[in-house]
């Protein structure tokens, strides 16, 4: 099949100005969303409230959506050109999950639910995703030939949201996908842009050290599993300080260490847990059998045997070039190009949207809250300032691939 290559896209001014007018008149309910889910979190997998009122909303907008994708409570919408589907498809996705955080901000909105909060902003990427449904929703008719799709996503924080989405079918026939994050870094009106690996890859591992218990005055007759974990932690830290090249960042940390029953008893086992973070897929793979290795090596000199187990979490989340070239190029066009900053690095922090990446091409990019307050904390709050700049970036952006015809080169 030959495909006509699509004629070189340009910036379309009248129909960003009519963008911009209708993202201005979806803002105050895009704002009182906001306000109603940040009310009302809900934490990873149950988002029943949320998807029922963000469903409600496409709804009351004549938005063709699906509810209940993957098992929980994932919707797929759907904005499709008045020139008709025949076009590309690109997917925006918005996570909806809460955190386990009591909240400590005093705003009208202050969460309802004790102990939950949208301590990672979610409460704001789920309005901003259903604000660019609205706008694009209202441009459609001018929209180029193809299909928006929007991705409103469960369970980010327990990182199951996006395979489960994925399994059950959100991204077929995508042919690339975008997300934001708020940015407390970065003052709202600005945007963060990166190239090639953005977050880390997370996955963790599990020993049982097995050795032989016994009287704590009487060491000779054991095994003694405390001593041998210990040695294990250390030996552990030697693999980023000794065995992966320095410019490649990896980061290995032991996060629990259980053992023992009593203070004059040696237990017979002892379990060390720990997580481990990677920004190469290739480097990724090693790292399983570069921990099990220091394991057996250790547990083998001071007699004890172990069951080990390593499990993968969420992969590296690379952005591909031509998604995040595609924002800087509208990110510097509506709003100047000063307000792109490229990130000078990524971060080890991971993000399951690394599984719709591994899939098919697709960036994230940091929207600015300017919130003094880190995410993750009780007084992180995504704030209303920047939607705005976030529903424009995303629509404009789903509206340039589509004129462009899809994926082009770099
Ligand atoms: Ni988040």
């Amino acid at each position: 099949m030959s495909v006509t290559p699509a004629p070189p896209e340009t910036p379309d001014p009248a129909f960003l100005n009519r963008l911009r007018a209708e993202v201005r008149a979806a803002l105050p309910q895009v704002i009182a969303l906001r306000h109603d889910l940040h009310a009302h979190p809900e934490l990873s997998g149950g988002e029943e409230r949320t998807a029922g009122v963000v469903s409600g909303l496409l709804s009351q907008a004549g938005i063709v959506h699906e509810t209940r994708i993957g098992g929980t409570h994932g919707i797929v919408a759907v904005v499709e050109s008045g020139e008709g589907a025949s076009g590309p498809t690109f997917a925006l996705r918005g996570d909806m999950d809460a955190l386990p955080i009591t909240e400590e901000n005093e705003v009208a909105y202050k969460s309802q639910n004790p102990g939950v909060m949208h301590a990672c902003g979610h409460d704001g990427h789920t309005a901003n995703l259903l604000g660019a449904a609205l706008a694009l929703q209202a441009v459609r008719q001018t929209l180029p030939p193809g299909r928006v799709k929007l991705i409103f996503q469960p369970a980010e924080e327990t990182v199951r949201g996006a395979d489960a989405m994925i399994e059950a079918g959100a991204i077929k026939e995508v042919d690339a996908i975008l997300m934001l994050h708020g940015w407390p870094h970065l003052p709202p009106g600005q945007i963060g842009v990166r190239n090639g690996p953005a977050m880390a890859s997370s996955d963790t591992f599990k020993v049982v050290i097995k050795g032989k218990g016994g009287h704590g005055a009487y060491p000779h007759d054991t095994f003694d599993p405390i001593l041998c974990g210990a040695q294990v932690v250390t030996a552990l830290q030697t693999l980023v300080s000794r065995e992966i090249p320095p410019v490649s960042p990896a980061v290995v940390s032991v996060t629990m260490f259980h053992a023992g029953t009593a203070r004059n008893i040696i237990p017979s086992t002892a379990e060390v847990c720990g997580t481990v973070r990677t920004l190469d897929p290739q480097l990724r793979k090693t790292m399983a059998e570069r921990v099990e290795r220091v394991i057996a090596g250790i547990c083998a000199a001071l007699r004890c045997g172990y069951d080990f187990a390593y499990t993968y979490g969420t992969p590296v989340t690379v952005n591909d070039a031509r998604i995040s070239n595609l924002v800087r190029v509208v990110g510097s066009e509506v709003l100047g190009s000063e307000n792109v900053i490229e990130l000078p690095e990524p971060t080890m922090g991971a993000e399951d949207f690394a599984y719709y990446v591994e899939k098919i091409p697709g960036a994230m990019f940091r929207l600015g809250t300017g919130c003094p307050f880190l995410l993750h904390t009780p007084k992180y709050d995504f704030g209303d300032a920047p939607l705005e700049t976030g529903i424009l970036l995303m629509a404009e952006t789903a509206r340039r691939f589509l004129a462009q015809g899809g994926l082009r080169p770099d």
